[in-house]
């Protein structure tokens, strides 16, 4: 039996040094490759790319090897592009090029090939396209999106006034308004606050985001076929998926009982309507698959990106309270106490508009981007790189590069401002990615962040519970940008 495990590893090592030896010699052949680490057989560059702080590892690497290196994760090859102007030339000008989208092999595992965020080709532009344009259809139905952030804002100031002026954790309380605007575009329905379905269903999103950052599931999400077989932590992430995706398919049969073709009620009806459609169409994408896979990909990239940004929001102007002060002197200006925030005001509210873009460009939420991968051979600032391989745009590198931001890493509205007080764009503003598949939820969220955090300041000034000099604005975790756990204080305004 240990001769036989023992032969096996070897094995296993053997195989793995040969795939990682052609891995290795394809890229080789064609020219030159971009600098970067030597890796080791099997294992590539892990000891440059350090599980428990991958975020660091890659400022190493910028810093020794420039804007454009390679570096290998297990036996894939992988090219890391950093700073505004190399992600701008990929994403933007190159942008057919770059952008295929790429899987680390792990997250395949959990992903599959359906759904908007891991497919390519038709089966992309199908969903993508339709995704956009049922979005933007209910944006335009009897309630607009608007609308729904609106009702759902008054529904979290109401869960504020309970608090009493006591500290509390906002975690949950951005979470569960956030998703319920989710739910209403997929599921056709918010829920209630205390609804069990809803918290167990954020308890699982929160926890798969949690385990997602341990170094075991970075290991995991790199090395699959081995992991897999090693007892940890990580293992809960394809439980916790599998869970994820039932709730969907519990959805989408309830759907199905009940759906009037004249009368859609959210996207998954509007996928039914178009699969019957299409049922006679071969080269269709609309089947269960992609249906559950999609609304999927919605709530979850739909849910924590934006709420951890609000949750970032609140820390910093507890660090800032002059900035939340001048914030709510433009408030009361602007839209007063009579009436409720809406889209519109933004183009009035310069000081708040640029205090939001600063927070999403230093909360820097998805710092590492979402892979994507070449369409074709090409040759990239002097180096080839071939079809089908794997780029990392790096935001991060953009959001902070100090050649567009003259304080990258300060907390400084002033990035968008101009000498007079006018919002100032910036086109290293990047923080829904550039190009061919840049966040499809992009106004979405933005009308999210803009509408949530007016009512809040609107409605309630924010109490001290820390010293301000004490906050710490650093991420919590290793892979990605989240904040330190913190209790947050509100007082009525009126
Ligand atoms: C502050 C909030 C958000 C941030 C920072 C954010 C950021 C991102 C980023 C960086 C990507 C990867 C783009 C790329 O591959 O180049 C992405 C993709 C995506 N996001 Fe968002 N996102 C946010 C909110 C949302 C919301 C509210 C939705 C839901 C409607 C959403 C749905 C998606 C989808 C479906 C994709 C995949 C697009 C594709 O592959 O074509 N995101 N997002």
């Amino acid at each position: 039996m240990v001769l036989g495990g023992a032969v096996s590893l070897v094995l296993i090592f053997f195989l793995s040094f040969l795939v990682f030896l052609s891995a290795w010699g394809s890229i080789k052949k064609w020219g030159k490759m971009p600098p970067g680490p030597t890796p080791l057989p099997f294992i590539g560059n892990i000891l440059q790319l350090r599980p428990n702080d991958v975020l660091n590892s890659f400022r190493k690497l910028h810093n020794k090897y420039g804007s454009v290196y390679l570096v290998y994760f297990g036996t894939q090859p992988v090219v890391v592009l950093n700073g505004y102007d190399a992600v701008k030339e990929a994403l933007i000008d190159n942008a057919d090029v770059f952008g295929e989208r790429a899987m680390v092999s792990g997250f395949r595992k959990f992903f599959s090939e359906y759904g908007i965020i891991p497919s390519n080709g038709e089966r992309w532009k199908q969903l993508r396209r339709f995704a956009l344009m049922t979005m933007r259809n209910f944006g335009m139905g009897k309630r607009s999106i608007e609308e729904r952030i609106q009702e759902e804002a008054h529904f979290l100031m109401k869960e504020f006034r309970k608090t009493k002026c006591l500290p509390f954790d906002p975690t949950f309380y951005f979470s569960r308004s956030v998703s319920n605007i989710i739910c209403s575009i997929v599921f056709g329905n918010r829920f209630d606050y205390e609804d069990e379905a809803f918290l167990k269903l954020l308890n699982l999103q929160s926890q798969t985001s949690k385990l997602a950052d341990s170094p075991l599931a970075q290991l995991f999400i790199n090395f699959p076929h081995i992991m897999q077989y090693i007892p940890g932590p990580h293992l809960r992430l394809i439980e916790n998926i599998k869970h994820l995706k039932e709730f969907v398919k519990e959805r989408m049969k309830i759907h199905q009982e009940s759906l009037d073709p004249n009368c859609p009620r959210d996207f998954i009806d509007c996928f039914l309507i178009k699969m019957e459609k299409e049922k006679q169409n071969m080269a269709s994408e609309f089947n269960d698959d992609n249906l559950v896979m999609s609304s999927l990909n919605l709530f979850i990239a739909g849910t924590e990106t934006t709420s951890s940004t609000l949750r970032y929001a609140f820390l910093i102007l507890q660090k800032y309270p002059e900035i939340a002060e001048k914030v709510m002197e433009e408030i009361d200006h602007v839209i007063g106490q009579d009436r409720v925030p809406a889209v519109e005001d933004r183009s009035k509210m310069p000081y708040t508009d640029a205090v939001i873009h600063e927070i999403q460009r230093f909360a820097d939420i998805v710092p590492l981007n979402v892979p994507h991968a070449v369409s074709q051979d090409t040759e990239f600032r002097g180096y080839i790189i071939p079809k089908g391989t794997m780029v990392f745009p790096l935001l991060t590198t953009v959001l902070k590069d100090p050649l567009q931001f003259k304080n990258p890493y300060s907390f400084d509205p002033g990035h968008f401002l101009d000498e007079l007080g006018a919002f100032k764009k910036n086109d290293a503003f990047m923080p829904f990615s550039a190009g061919k598949r840049i966040c499809l939820g992009e106004g979405l969220a933005r009308m999210e962040l803009f509408l949530f955090f007016t009512f809040i300041l609107q409605n309630f000034t924010l109490g001290t519970t820390k010293d301000p000099k004490d906050i710490d604005l650093s991420s919590a975790l290793h892979s990605g940008n989240r904040p330190r756990p913190y209790q947050l204080c509100v007082h009525p305004r009126r």
